[in-house]
């Protein structure tokens, strides 16, 4: 079949539209394969070669879509009733051009990855600087990237002069503008009860906006934030709103059995604060700390130191051998937090042994029992000292029936050896031995090498020195 038509070929002209005839009339008896035409990616049998029925020995050829090529044309020949690629490979995406880059920014893949047809990028701004381009993304289209390059410009903070004219605003540059990162500082005068409300400093944020409102100086007010439960308040003058300075509140307790604590009154300054702090209401009670040597009973439990309500009586005593009330023994909590009597007191009686006091011993032997106005001399151990400053004393003395006075050892200093060489110190006098200096003396220091830090000379102050290291 495919001779007979090859011979036909080489007939005239006039002969091959017959034998095109025949051939077709030959094929198409058989059902043929090559109708079907076969799948290439991206690509689409090219119109011109397409036939409505094809016989063996006709070619086809692709055309590569939109976007994408190859180097060969693909190019299919129908044999044996099938199709059989004889040319060409794939059609691969059109490459785009290196994208170009910008000043202060960069590109990043939004799809794909390679700069093919198809991968879009987007320009991204580094820190301190915005995007000034409403399109930033380009997309690699069949002629080249489209949109136009974007660019980045500095992030700038707007400064509005005509804000407040009483705000104070430091660190504004002189000429420049203001960028990413800036710090403005504000202040309101010192004079004029003004006080700033808002924040004291405000930074020009990454998208060149201020990270809070510029604040304002407005009238200085006092807080009302105190609790005043129980109180009755007058208002001076008798106005509503915020306390503005000078104006000022008296306070009261409204409820029966309760007594201010604190200032009657309290004004609000220029600055904004209150010249004291608010009063409380307290339960009314009459309070008094008892001497050792004195009693106390009454309906409610009493310590040392007694707080009682009013109409509460008091039953007083005194303590110990030849001791004496002077006073009322009973005595009555008055309405108003007042006793009804002078407090009574404890006179004369005996003391039991004097206390015992720290790092150190009576002088002599201690009794069990001492008369008024008896005096008790203490002294320290070795290398203790006695503090004889105020407040401490030499000795007790039996005062009404209690031990008058406060006695005190200062320390002694106590510097080992294994401090001395963790400083790298040595003694002046001592080289490397351990110390032990009375309160008030002074030991000097030596490096034997290295610089030292510190001072050389210090003194103990009981029980405590400075001490120098060497380096
Ligand atoms: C193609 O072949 C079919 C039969 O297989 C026939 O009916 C049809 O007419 C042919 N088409 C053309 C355009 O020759
Ligand atoms: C600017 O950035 C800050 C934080 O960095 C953010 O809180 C604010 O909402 C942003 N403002 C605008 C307009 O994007
Ligand atoms: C009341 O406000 C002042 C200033 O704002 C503050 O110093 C104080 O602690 C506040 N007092 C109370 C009880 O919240
Ligand atoms: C006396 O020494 C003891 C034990 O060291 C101590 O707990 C107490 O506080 C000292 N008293 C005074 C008044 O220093």
């Amino acid at each position: 079949m495919m001779r007979s038509c090859g011979k036909l070929w080489i007939m005239r002209s006039s002969l091959i539209i017959l034998c095109v005839w025949i051939c077709r009339g030959i094929e198409s008896s058989p059902p043929n394969d090559c109708s079907k035409y076969p799948n290439e990616d991206n690509a689409d049998v090219s119109e011109l070669s397409k036939k409505g029925n094809h016989s063996v020995g006709d070619k086809i050829v692709f055309d590569c879509r939109i976007g994408y090529s190859s180097l060969k044309k693909i190019t299919y020949i129908c044999s044996d009733n099938e199709w059989i690629k004889i040319r060409g490979e794939t059609c691969s995406p059109k490459r785009c051009e290196l994208p170009e880059d910008i000043p202060n920014g960069q590109y990043e893949f939004v799809t794909g990855t390679d700069f093919v047809f198809g991968s879009t990028i987007k320009y991204i701004c580094k820190e301190g600087f915005q995007m000034a381009s409403r399109v930033y993304s380009r997309t690699c289209r069949p002629g080249g990237w489209d949109n136009m390059l974007p660019t980045c410009e500095e992030v700038v903070c707007l400064y509005d002069k005509m804000r407040d004219e009483m705000l104070q605003v430091h660190g504004l540059p002189f000429h420049e503008d203001i960028r990413y990162g800036h710090k403005l500082t504000f202040s309101c005068p010192e004079t004029g009860g003004l006080t700033l409300e808002g924040p004291k400093e405000i930074t020009c944020q990454v998208n060149g906006t201020w990270s809070s409102p510029f604040p304002k100086c407005v009238e200085a007010t006092c807080p009302l934030n105190e609790t005043m439960e129980g109180m009755t308040i007058e208002r001076s003058p008798d106005v509503e709103g915020p306390v503005k300075q000078g104006q000022s509140i008296r306070f009261s307790c409204s409820e029966n059995g309760m007594k201010l604590k604190g200032l009657t009154e309290i004004t609000c300054l220029p600055n904004g604060e209150w010249n004291g702090p608010f009063p409380k209401c307290d339960e009314i009670r009459c309070e008094a700390i008892l001497s050792k040597n004195m009693r106390a009973e009454s309906d409610e439990q009493l310590a040392h130191e007694i707080s009682v309500k009013p109409h509460q009586k008091v039953t007083l005593s005194c303590d110990g051998k030849g001791s004496k009330l002077i006073g009322e023994r009973v005595i009555t909590c008055n309405q108003d937090g007042q006793w009804s009597n002078t407090f009574p007191i404890c006179t004369g009686g005996t003391c039991g042994s004097p206390p015992h006091v720290n790092n150190s011993d009576t002088v002599g032997f201690a009794r069990a029992e001492y008369t008024e106005g008896e005096e008790v001399k203490y002294t320290c151990f070795n290398k203790y000292t006695l503090d004889t400053q105020h407040p401490h004393t030499k000795s007790l003395i039996c005062q009404n029936g209690e031990w008058i006075g406060n006695i005190y050892c200062l320390k002694p200093c106590s510097v080992s050896v294994d401090v001395l060489e963790e400083r790298g110190l040595h003694l002046r006098f001592a080289g490397l031995s351990r110390i032990f200096s009375p309160h008030g003396e002074y030991i000097t220091f030596i490096c034997p090498r290295g610089r030292m830090i510190g001072t050389s000379r210090n003194q103990c102050i009981d029980g405590v020195m400075e001490l120098p290291r060497c380096v």
